[in-house]
């Protein structure tokens, strides 16, 4: 049985995602919103939804089964905690909180109360990341031992609360959520250290965009890379194994693989390059390499609430654990910890 969800904060996210898919899901029934914001109400009503005129409100409506919780980073912990109390299962929007104290207690909240509670990390439905996860599980490309995830902007941070610390600002909290929820996806490895540096290209304030190095155990490297002032973007994912490379240019299009099927060469031409000659360099023949386009990996963003309906029900274990939840923000503290003092920060993740 489908059920009744309300969503909390009626802006780019609430509206423009959490609504829109509920009006279409198969597992939940939209019963209303509520926004802080009367104007907000009002165009939420011009669109034919119900409103609610409080958190209250909706927090003692017993139709309510889970609310989706769509505001400003700083506001998630009491709005998810009250909301927990109150019996009602929780996901909230990423970062789920603005450090890992919150976090602890809004995952203790949500076992005394047996509530499911969870955040959208809803780039696990990326086709560009799923086609490297794929790839790098095939063994397709040997064993990875670098991969570069970008995502670069030319537009500086945006001039909202995403600009202003207490809000839980900046591209890490805003993106490097996402990117290091999917490197930590793939890579099932230990993270042994950190190193992050921060731009404040447009902004003192919090990070417009940041470099992070995380090394796991047996060496192999993740590099996330966050900007905002790129006006030529990087390569989306680039992924080096001992046996191959793995390429997607954009997000838009399919990653492409060259795979080294004979790892010597019968003889290998110099190329000239600016003012010299290299054998080294050269690009490889033909004969020694397989080049193909991975095809791209299916994704369905409903999936999400279905997994999230389906852990309610007891039926399945929720997508977005807990402990990764804990992880992913426990990597972001220690990255800004590094980016602020300019050092490598040894990593235990063993907790
Ligand atoms: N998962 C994603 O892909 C993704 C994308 C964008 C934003 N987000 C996240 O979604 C959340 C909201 O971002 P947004 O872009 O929608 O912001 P937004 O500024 O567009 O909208 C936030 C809305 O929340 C309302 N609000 C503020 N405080 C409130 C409160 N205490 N109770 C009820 N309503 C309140 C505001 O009036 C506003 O309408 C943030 O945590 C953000 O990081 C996630």
């Amino acid at each position: 049985m489908k059920k009744n969800l309300v969503v909390i904060g009626y802006g780019g996210m609430g509206a423009g995602f959490h609504v829109k898919n509920a009006l279409t899901s198969d597992v939940v029934n939209l019963l209303g919103v509520y926004d802080i914001d009367p104007a907000k109400q009002e165009s939420a009503r011009a669109h034919g939804l119900k409103t609610y005129d409080s958190l209250d409100a909706v927090l003692t409506d017993e139709q309510v089964d889970l609310v989706t919780v769509a505001i400003p980073n700083d506001d998630h912990y009491d709005t998810v905690v009250r909301a927990l109390k109150a019996g009602k299962h929780v996901l909230c929007e990423k970062p789920v909180a603005m450090n890992s104290d919150e976090l602890d207690r809004m995952i203790r909240t949500a076992k005394e109360a047996g509530c499911i509670f969870s955040v959208h990390q809803n780039r696990r439905w990326d086709v560009d990341y799923l086609a490297m996860k794929a790839i790098y599980e095939s063994g397709k490309i040997g064993e990875v031992f670098d991969i570069e995830s970008r995502i670069h902007g030319s537009r500086g941070i945006p001039s909202d609360w995403r600009c202003q610390k207490k809000h839980g600002g900046g591209m890490m909290l805003d993106w490097g959520v996402h990117l290091i929820d999917q490197i930590l996806m793939i890579v099932p490895k230990r993270i042994e250290n950190i190193y992050c540096k921060l731009d404040h290209v447009t902004t003192a304030e919090v990070d417009d965009g940041f470099q992070l190095h995380l090394t796991f155990e047996g060496g192999c490297r993740a590099m996330i890379e966050v900007g905002t002032c790129n006006f030529i973007a990087m390569p989306r994912f680039y992924m080096r194994g001992k046996k191959g490379s793995a390429l997607i240019r954009d997000w838009r299009e399919p990653a492409e693989i060259v795979e080294c099927t004979h790892w010597s060469e019968s003889e290998v031409l110099p190329v000239q390059t600016a003012a010299g000659l290299t054998k080294t360099m050269a690009p490889r023949d033909f004969v020694t390499t397989e080049c193909y386009a991975w095809e791209r990996p299916h994704s369905d963003v409903h999936d999400y609430y279905r997994n999230f309906v389906d852990a309610i029900d007891g039926k399945a274990e929720q997508f977005v654990t807990h402990a990764q939840m804990m992880r992913v923000m426990r990597v972001m503290e220690a990255a800004l910890a590094s980016g602020e003092q300019n050092k490598v920060i040894a990593f235990d993740d063993t907790l």
